[in-house]
Order: C-alpha cells, then structure tokens, then sequence
C-alpha cells in the first residue's frame, strides 16, 4: 500500500479531529461524532476542537518548583493509611491508601517531589475524575502554569485540558498501524514549547479490560548508563525542537491550530532542579537536530540516543490502568508512550494535566533566568541559516 505521505504522524497521533469521521457542529465547533457522543462514560471530558479559539505565542514565565517547597519527610501525604510500593527499584511507585481529592496544598508539594525522586506515581480509582474538568484544571494549577495545546482535543469551555480519545471503531487501529509496524512512539510531551511541560497528570476515564499500557523510560538512569567522556561531550550540545510536523498533521485531518507553531532550541542535557541531576532531554517525536553538528552526525548521534532511552528495558517500566487510574509523571525527567494493542472496538478516553515546568537547563546557574539563551553564537546565529529561531 503506498504511503500517503500528508497522512503521516508526529507527536501524539491520537490527538487530533478527523474530518469525515467527526462532526462539524452549526457553530463550526469541531466534535466526535454523535454515535461515540452518546455511549462514552464521562460526557463532560469529551473532546472538542474551536477553531475560533486562537493565543499569542506563549512567554517566558518563572517556575516555582512545588518538589521544592516539600518536606522531604513527607509528614503530609504519608500517614498510617498510605502504602508505596516499587515498580522497580529505581523507577515508579503506587500509592494506596489516598485520594488526590484529599491532598493539603503541603501534601500536594511532598507529592511533586515523590514524583521527581521517583519519576511516575499511580493511583487506582481515585474520585478526583468523578468531578469533572473545572476541578482537574484548578487542581493542575497548584503544579505549574497549565499549558494549552496547540492542535489538541479540550473538553468545551476547558482549554487547559488534553484530551485523548480513541474511538470504538476499526479505523482507529488502521490509522494508528497505516504507515507504521508498532503503535510504540517515546516522546516527553510538548517538548517543543519554551517551557514544556513538569508534573503531569493522566487520569483513565473509561478503556479496554486489558492493553493501552504506557511504557516510561528514565532519561537520567540512560545519561548516568553512558562513559563520563562521552556524558561530558552530550553536555556541550543543544537541540532544535520542533511543532510543525504536529500542526501540520492536525492541518491535514481537518483539525484546528490554536498557537502559531513553535521551534525552541534546548539544551541535550538538562539539569533536573529538585534532583540536581542530569537527563538527556531528546525525543524522536519532536527533536529535529543538533545544533552544534552537521546533518549526518546529527541523525547519527540522535538515533544512537533514541535507541538508548527506547530500547533499554532495564530503565523502563510498564503501566497499567484501570477505571480511574492516575498516574502522575515527570515529563523533565521521563519519556512515554502509548501502547495500542487492544483490538476489540471500545472507548479509550483520557485526560491529561499539563502544568509547564521551568526553561530547560544546562546548568542551575541558569535556572529562571529570563536572559538564558542556549547556543547563543551571534556569528553563527547570523550565518547559519538551516537553524529557525524563534524570538526566544
Ligand atoms: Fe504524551
């Protein structure tokens, strides 16, 4: 079957109206069609796409980092009632015993800095999905500045939200499968924006009995893996991020663009605030190139660092959902993906949270500082036009 290249797919792939297969509502809203509409468990949370609904480019802001403000003791989210358990030594743990609905703002601090120290948290059939998205918005915000997704699916009148929406249908999965042999595709989320995205949240609203498993990778656990002379060398480098392919794939299923898209130059190594460790801060959904490198050594040296993160199995850890599963991640910190290997024509419907965390770093030094600017090489900016940068 030959390839049709404008249908290719960058970035989450599940995020997008496709037109044909949705509606277009009388007031040019964008929705899933009605038939889906009305079978799905938790109708406030269903995706919609404006396409009249537009913002600036996003700006520079100060992070204040909750992990931060936390007492390491945890005095306030751990109590007699609350359990953790591993999911490997180094990477996940399940909280049981507590409701994120019933989390002190000190509480919710000591639970930012338990998901740096240990990457992902998950939490079973927790009540927080049951009260709707207003709520799930003002509980992100405690975590970060919400980002806003340029091409996403948002519940109506709740922009601050990423909708995920697989469709009961056959088509999904020929979609997903179209030009691809696995639905398997890491990525850190928004990782092309000037801030990308901190603590995340992703609540299960309904899915399969079994499969939509999300593998996590460790970016630090992958640096710490490589030579000191080589960790060193990766410590020089920075790399253009990129939405476009993104936007350009909402653009051709009929979807929205609600931001001009973005390209952002980022450190490869980023220093992790509450940790003070470093990650390599590359993903293959929108990393584009090494700025420092020519093309070939560029592909070469990404591929060898996508393979690395993607292929180790012993920095991964697999998750599982259930109705009203939570799991909460560090997306600074770990890499993701989507597992479609479920077949059976049912709803998988997910929320996500996406508070910004800080500006990617090299060095802490640089840390909130408005001025910091990666690679900044007036000669070479001025000369080298293969590099698009933004105003940032
Ligand atoms: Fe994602």
């Amino acid at each position: 079957m030959p390839v049709d290249i404008a249908k290719r797919s960058d970035g989450n792939y599940d995020t997008h109206f496709y037109a044909g297969q949705d509606e277009i509502g009388k007031d040019g809203v964008l929705r899933i069609a009605k038939a889906y509409r009305q079978k799905v468990a938790y109708p406030d949370f269903l995706p919609a796409w404006n396409p009249n609904e537009k913002y600036p480019p996003l700006e520079f802001h100060k992070f204040e980092d909750p992990g931060l403000r936390a007492d390491p003791s945890f005095p306030n989210l751990l109590n007699g009632k609350v359990t953790l358990k591993p999911i490997t030594p180094k990477l996940g743990t399940e909280i049981k015993g507590l409701q994120l609905t019933q989390l002190s703002d000190a509480a919710k601090d000591e639970l930012a800095l338990l998901i740096a120290q240990r990457g992902v948290v998950i939490l079973e059939d927790q009540d927080f999905v049951d009260k709707g998205p207003g709520y799930a918005e003002e509980y992100g915000r405690h975590f970060g500045k919400l980002h806003i997704h340029q091409t996403s699916g948002a519940p109506e009148g709740h922009s601050h939200l990423h909708v995920t929406f697989r469709r009961p249908d056959r088509t999904e999965f020929n979609r997903v499968f179209r030009d691809k042999t696995t639905s398997i595709g890491f990525h850190t989320d928004v990782s092309y924006e000037l801030q990308p995205a901190g603590y995340t949240f992703f609540a299960q609203l309904e899915g399969p009995e079994s499969g939509g498993d999300t593998l996590f990778a460790d970016t630090i656990e992958a640096f710490e893996r490589l030579s000191p002379h080589f960790q060193e060398y990766l410590s020089t480098l920075h790399v253009i991020h990129s939405s476009k392919e993104q936007a350009f794939n909402s653009k051709s299923n009929g979807g929205i663009q609600r931001r001009a898209p973005v390209t952002h130059i980022h450190p490869l190594v980023r220093v992790h605030p509450v940790l003070k460790k470093k990650s390599l801060f590359v993903n293959r959904s929108f990393s584009r190139r090494i700025v420092e490198l020519k093309t070939p050594e560029s592909d070469l040296l990404l591929d060898f660092l996508y393979s690395l993160v993607e292929n180790s199995h012993d920095l991964q850890l697999r998750a599982r959902w259930g109705p009203r599963t939570v799991a909460v991640w560090d997306n600074r910190r770990l890499q993701h993906s989507a597992s479609v290997d479920w077949e059976d024509p049912v709803t998988r419907h997910n929320v996500r949270i996406t508070p910004q965390g800080e500006r990617p770093v090299e060095d802490l030094k640089y840390l909130n500082d408005p001025t910091y600017f990666p690679h900044r090489d007036e000669e070479e900016e001025e000369d080298d036009d293969r590099v698009v940068y933004s105003k940032y």
